[in-house]
């Protein structure tokens, strides 16, 4: 079958590998009609989310047809149509019983210490072969994948799989309540669900924050209030804005490959901050090989918390989606501290949120496709990773069509 395949930093490919099989009774094998491109994958060709395993198919967004199951999935037969979730838990451990599935006892084959488990991710993540292939392999698939109502499309659905159920996480973890000022950073794919999502909760003002104008429309049309971040001073607007006191919550929807304002006059006051951030890039990316104008890795990886935490209001609230790995160590902790912030963080715990979401797309209180701007075939798959990894014009969120 057809896959992406990780070779090294700066280096996937569309290779030929073999069809995955049930080595468990909790298996199922799902074959894929649709997958997608994510912000997280492009930290790991890049090089800012490290240890990745050669040979590991990417991918963690996946829509497709039960095959086969093994003898402990009793909630799914063949023929039928899925949503995968990112994230693998067991369903039975104390954590996955209680929703957090990002940090179930039993999947990680590392132990319960290890951290996340989701498809496609580094070593210590599994890892487990990923949902850019036209078949693969679900573990503990009782408690994962579920299944689709006829009036879902794919286009909705493969929204569902990560990116919806991500900003929604980011929005409760913000402790959005209604009428509340939140401040979004990042217009990407999970930045405008996080908006998305902000609205659902009853937000009263929404500030949405990046430097790409395409993106920064989609935010504008969703109706959030718009920064952009090279041409004006990011805390200082937030400020002007809300009579000095700054918003209520601010959700990082940006992760490790922030960037520093590249001109103008937040450039010239960022320029201090220029060489600190260079040396914690050394430090959390070892490895980059950016060619041909790709895999450039962001020049402030902590430059989107930094503005999160002290553009927020005194006793505020910031909710982190963005990703950081394991070895990243700048947290501006004095900055959050002296304001009494309170601060929650982590990888979603898709499969709790997915009955609730695919409710409000079944009954069309939402309707999520409108952030798929592209869709290719597997055959296209690398040119289209290189246009999202620009931040192409109109290139918002990415699809691959596997099969029908
Ligand atoms: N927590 C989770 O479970 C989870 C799940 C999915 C994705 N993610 C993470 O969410 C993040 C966003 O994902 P995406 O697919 O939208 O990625 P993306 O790369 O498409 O979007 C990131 C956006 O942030 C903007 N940006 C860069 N520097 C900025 C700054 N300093 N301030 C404001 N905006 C800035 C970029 O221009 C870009 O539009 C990634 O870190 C991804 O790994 C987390
Ligand atoms: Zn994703
Ligand atoms: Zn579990």
């Amino acid at each position: 079958m057809k896959a992406v395949v990780f070779h090294e930093v700066g280096d996937i490919r569309l290779d030929t590998v073999p069809e995955p099989r049930l080595e468990a009774p909790d298996d199922a094998i799902v074959k894929l009609t649709s997958s997608a491109i994510c912000g997280t994958d492009l930290h790991m060709v890049r090089g800012t989310l490290s240890d990745m395993v050669p040979g590991t198919i990417l991918g963690h967004e996946g829509v497709g047809i039960v095959e086969e199951v093994g003898a402990h999935v009793r909630n799914l037969s063949r023929g039928e149509r899925v949503v995968i979730p990112s994230t693998i838990g067991c369903g039975y451990c104390s954590y996955c019983r209680r929703g957090y599935y990002a940090q179930c006892d039993n999947a990680n084959p590392h132990g319960p210490l290890a951290g996340t488990v989701f498809f496609g991710g580094p070593k210590m993540s599994g890892p487990f072969q990923g949902l850019q292939a036209e078949w693969a392999r679900i573990p503990y698939a009782q408690s994962g994948p579920v299944i689709l109502p006829d009036n879902i499309s794919d286009n909705q659905a493969i929204l569902l799989s990560d990116i919806f159920p991500t900003g929604y996480f980011g929005a409760k973890l913000a402790g959005i309540q209604g009428g509340d000022t939140v401040a979004v950073f990042g217009c990407g794919p999970v930045g405008q669900f996080a908006i998305a999502s902000a609205k659902l909760l009853n937000a009263g003002r929404i500030f949405a924050i990046d430097k790409v104008p395409s993106r920064l429309d989609m935010a504008k049309r969703q109706g959030a209030e718009i920064i952009n971040f090279d041409a004006e001073e990011v805390v200082a607007t937030l400020r002007d804005l809300t009579g000095g006191v700054g918003p209520d919550c601010a959700i990082d929807a940006v992760g490790v490959d922030a960037e520093m304002p590249s001109h103008g006059r937040a450039y010239e006051n960022g320029r201090a901050q220029a060489a600190l951030a260079a040396q914690e890039l050394r430090e959390i990316a070892p490895e980059t090989h950016p060619r041909d104008g790709n895999w450039h890795p962001g020049n402030g990886p902590s430059q989107a918390l930094h503005w999160a935490i002290e553009g927020v209001a005194k006793g505020g609230r910031v909710a982190i989606i963005g990703v950081y790995p394991p070895r990243d160590r700048f947290f501006p902790i004095g900055l959050a501290m002296n304001k009494n912030l309170r601060i929650m963080m982590g990888n979603c715990n898709h499969r709790a949120y997915l009955p609730e979401l695919i409710r409000l797309v079944r009954t069309g209180a939402i309707d999520p496709s409108a952030v798929l701007t592209q869709e290719r075939g597997i055959v296209n798959a690398l040119e289209a990773y290189k246009a999202f990894d620009k931040r192409s014009d109109g290139w918002m969120k990415v699809g691959l069509k596997l099969a029908s």
